[in-house]
C-alpha cells in the first residue's frame, strides 16, 4: 500500500502526514468502500477551523454567533430527530452474546460488519473524508490512548478538536506503528452530482456499534455528539471499560473534583451521576462554605488506575466539555457560562437572540423574541421550550477561569472518594456513606435515576443505572461489578477511596426541592471530608452512615430546617419498598451477578428488618 494509492488527497504535496501503514491501510480500505470525493488528515491548527467552521456557515449547518458577545463561536441546529444519544440504536458486538450481557444490545460482530458494510458502500459520495487523529488523555502519558476517527462530517471534526487532543500532533505520538482504536463514522447522507446539501445530514438508520475485543467503534447515520464524537462515549466509556476490565484499571462515567479546605489541605473527589443528574454542575462547583474552594478537572469522564502507593489516580480523558445548556445559567453554574463566554463555542439546539447571542431555558434576561433550536420565531408565550431539554455547549476545558493546574498532568490525582448519585424523588437521602468498599459497591450497583431527555426514553421514570454506566458499559454488567468487587478484595481497603451516595433531587409533597443544591452542595462535601478525616457524625442506618442536619455544616443556609431533616430521612417503609425493585435488578444481571453484591443485599434486607 502506498499513499498515492489514497484518492484526492488533499494536502501540501503528494504524500500523506504519517507512515503508519495500518492506518493508511485503513483510510484507504475505507475510501474505497465509501467513496468520498477527497481524503483530508486533519492537522487541528487554527487554519483549519477557520476553514472548516466558515465552510459550516456556508452549508447553513453553522450560524456564526455575535462575535462580541461569543467570540468564534458557532450555533448549529439539528435535524430534530436527531438530538441525543440512541440507546436502542448502540450495539456491543462482541464476539459471544454473553459477553455484552443483559443490558446491552448485541450482534454477532460478522452480522453487524456485513450490514454496516453494505450501509458505508458509497455513502460518503459527494463529501471529504476526514482522518482525525486524537487522544484520550494527556499526550505525555506513558501509555497515550491512541485513535483515530474517519468521519465524513465537518461538524464532528470541529468538535472533535474542542473535545480531544487531536491533529498532526497526535499523528506524530501514532508514529509508524502505535496501536490506536479505529473509529470510523458517517453521517450516512451521500450527495448525488449537483444535489443540494441539507443542513444537518444524518440518516434515519442509525447504529453506533462497538468491538470491544478488535476495539473498533462503527457509527452510521447520526451527527449528534454522543453518536458521532466518537472520542467520548465511544471509546473513552464502552471501549475504554472493556480495556480497564482486561488491564485493571477503570474507565467511568465521572466529574473530577479538587476540594481546598481553609486550612488548604487538598482532597480529590469522583463523581457518577447519570447524564443531566449534576455531573458538570457539581465538577464547577462554587462553595458557599465560607473559606472552602473547588477547582475543575473534568466533568464527564474519569480514568482511575493504581499509582505505586496503592492510590487510585483519576485521569480526565478529554479536552473539552459537552455540557447540557438548560438550567446553566450566572447562579446555578457561573464557571461553566465563564467558560462558554471566553468564545471558541459550538452550541448544538439552543435559540439564538435577536443580536445573534445563545439563549435557552433557565438562562437569565429571557428575551421577548428568539429563534429558537427548530428555526422557528419564539415569544414567551409560543408555549414550547426555546432550546431543546438535551441542547449543548461545546467549550475548550482550557477557557475554564477555575482549572486545577494539575488537570492536564498524565500522573493523574489521588481520589479520596467517590459519590454517586440520581434523580429520586423521594426515599434516597441526601447523603449517605457505605460500609465499605463493597457496600459502596452495592450502592452504585443499585443506583437509580428517573430517566432524563439526554437519550431517547420516557422522562422521569425510574431505572437501575449503577455507576451510571448503564448506557456505556462495553461487556456484561455482572463482570464490570466484579471487576469493582475485586478492586476493594485486591487493594489496601484504606488507600481505596471512600465511597458515598448522593441524592440531590429529593421532594417535598408540594414537588418542591428539600435541598438547595448547587453550591449548597458544598456543605455536603464539607462533611465528606469531614467523614475521611474522622471528625464528622454520623448514624448508622440500615442502608449506611447518614448525618443529621447537626452533623452538617448550616451556618447561614437559607433553607427550611424541616426540609433538610426530611432530605436526610432514612424511611424504612420506603426502602423496603426498594428491595423489590432492587431484586427484580438482580435478577436482570443474572448469573454473573458477583456474590458479594448478593451477599450486600440479604445483610441490607436483615438490618431492614431488624
Ligand atoms: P451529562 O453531561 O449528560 O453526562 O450530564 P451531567 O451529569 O453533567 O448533568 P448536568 O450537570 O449538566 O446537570 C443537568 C441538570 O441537573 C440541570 O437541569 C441542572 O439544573 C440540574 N442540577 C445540577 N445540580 C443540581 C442540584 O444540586 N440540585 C438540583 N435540584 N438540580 C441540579
Ligand atoms: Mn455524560
Ligand atoms: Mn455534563
Amino acid at each position: 500500500m502506498t499513499a498515492a494509492t489514497i484518492p484526492g488527497l488533499n494536502g501540501t504535496g503528494d504524500t500523506v502526514p504519517t507512515k503508519h501503514a495500518e492506518l493508511l491501510a485503513w483510510v484507504q480500505e475505507v475510501a474505497e468502500l465509501t467513496q468520498p470525493d477527497r481524503v483530508v488528515f486533519a492537522d487541528g491548527s487554527d487554519a483549519e477551523w477557520e476553514r472548516l467552521t466558515d465552510q459550516l456557515v456556508e452549508a447553513g449547518t453553522f450560524t456564526r454567533l455575535n462575535d462580541e458577545k461569543l467570540p468564534n463561536s458557532f450555533l448549529a441546529q439539528s435535524d430534530p430527530s436527531d438530538v441525543a444519544r440512541v440507546e436502542s440504536r448502540t450495539y456491543i458486538c462482541s464476539e459471544r452474546e454473553e459477553d455484552a450481557g443483559p443490558t446491552n444490545n448485541w450482534m454477532a460482530p460478522d452480522e453487524m460488519r456485513r450490514t454496516m458494510t453494505e450501509l458505508y458502500r458509497g455513502c460518503m459520495r459527494g463529501r471529504t473524508l476526514f482522518v482525525v487523529p486524537f487522544c484520550m488523555g494527556p499526550l505525555g502519558s506513558d501509555d497515550p490512548k491512541l485513535g483515530v476517527e474517519l468521519t465524513d462530517s465537518e461538524y464532528v471534526v470541529v468538535s472533535m478538536r474542542v473535545m480531544t487532543r487531536m491533529g498532526s500532533a497526535v499523528l506524530d505520538l501514532l508514529g509508524e506503528d502505535r496501536p490506536f482504536v479505529k473509529a470510523l463514522h458517517s453521517v450516512g447522507a451521500p450527495l448525488e452530482p449537483g444535489q443540494d446539501d441539507v443542513p444537518w445530514p444524518c440518516n434515519d438508520t442509525k447504529y453506533i456499534t462497538h468491538f470491544p475485543e478488535a476495539r473498533e467503534i462503527w457509527s452510521f447515520g447520526s451527527g449528534y455528539g454522543g453518536n458521532a464524537l466518537l472520542g467520548k462515549k465511544c471509546y473513552a466509556l464502552r471501549i475504554a471499560s472493556a480495556m480497564a476490565h482486561d488491564e485493571g484499571w477503570l474507565a467511568e462515567h465521572m466529574l473530577i473534583l479538587k476540594l481546598i479546605s481553609p486550612e488548604d489541605k487538598v482532597y480529590y473527589i469522583a463523581a457518577a451521576f447519570p447524564s443531566a443528574c449534576g455531573k458538570t454542575n457539581l465538577a464547577m462547583i462554587h462553595p458557599t462554605v465560607p473559606g472552602w474552594r473547588a477547582e475543575t478537572l473534568g466533568d464527564d469522564i474519569a480514568w482511575m488506575r493504581f499509582g505505586e502507593d496503592g492510590r487510585l489516580y483519576a485521569v480526565n480523558p478529554e479536552f473539552g466539555f459537552f455540557g447540557v445548556a438548560p438550567g446553566t445559567n450566572w447562579s446555578s453554574n457561573p464557571t461553566a457560562m465563564k467558560t462558554i463566554e471566553a468564545g471558541n463555542t459550538v452550541f448544538t439546539n439552543v435559540a439564538m437572540t435577536d443580536d445573534g447571542g445563545a439563549w435557552w431555558e433557565d438562562l437569565e434576561n429571557q428575551p421577548e423574541h428568539l429563534i429558537d433550536w427548530l428555526g422557528q420565531d419564539w415569544t414567551p408565550d409560543s408555549g414550547r421550550k426555546a432550546a431543546h431539554p438535551n441542547s449543548r455547549y461545546c467549550t475548550p476545558m482550557s477557557q475554564c477561569p477555575t482549572p486545577a493546574p494539575e488537570w492536564d498532568d498524565p500522573q493523574g490525582v489521588p481520589i479520596s472518594a467517590i459519590l454517586f448519585g440520581g434523580r429520586r424523588k423521594n426515599t434516597v437521602p441526601l447523603v449517605n456513606q457505605s460500609f465499605s468498599w463493597q457496600h459502596g459497591t452495592f450502592m452504585g450497583a443499585t443506583m437509580s435515576s428517573e430517566q432524563t431527555a439526554a437519550a431517547e426514553g420516557q422522562v422521569g421514570s425510574v431505572r437501575r443505572d449503577p455507576m451510571a454506566m448503564i448506557p456505556f458499559l462495553g461487556y456484561h454488567v455482572g463482570d464490570y461489578l466484579q471487576h469493582w468487587i475485586n478492586i476493594g478484595k485486591n487493594s489496601d481497603e484504606a488507600q481505596l477511596p471512600k465511597i458515598f451516595y448522593v441524592n440531590w433531587f429529593r421532594r417535598g409533597d408540594d414537588k418542591r426541592f428539600l435541598w438547595p443544591g448547587f453550591g449548597e452542595n458544598s456543605r455536603v462535601l464539607k462533611w465528606i471530608v469531614e467523614r475521611i478525616e474522622g471528625t464528622a457524625d454520623a448514624q448508622a442506618t440500615p442502608i449506611g452512615y447518614v448525618p443529621t442536619a447537626a452533623d452538617i455544616d448550616l451556618d447561614g443556609l437559607d433553607a427550611d430546617r424541616n426540609d433538610v431533616d426530611e432530605s436526610l430521612a432514612v424511611n424504612v417503609d420506603d426502602w423496603k419498598a426498594e428491595i423489590p425493585m432492587i431484586e427484580e435488578w438482580l435478577q436482570f444481571v443474572g448469573d454473573k451477578l458477583p456474590s458479594g453484591i448478593r451477599d450486600e443485599f440479604e445483610a441490607l434486607k436483615e438490618r431492614l428488618d431488624s
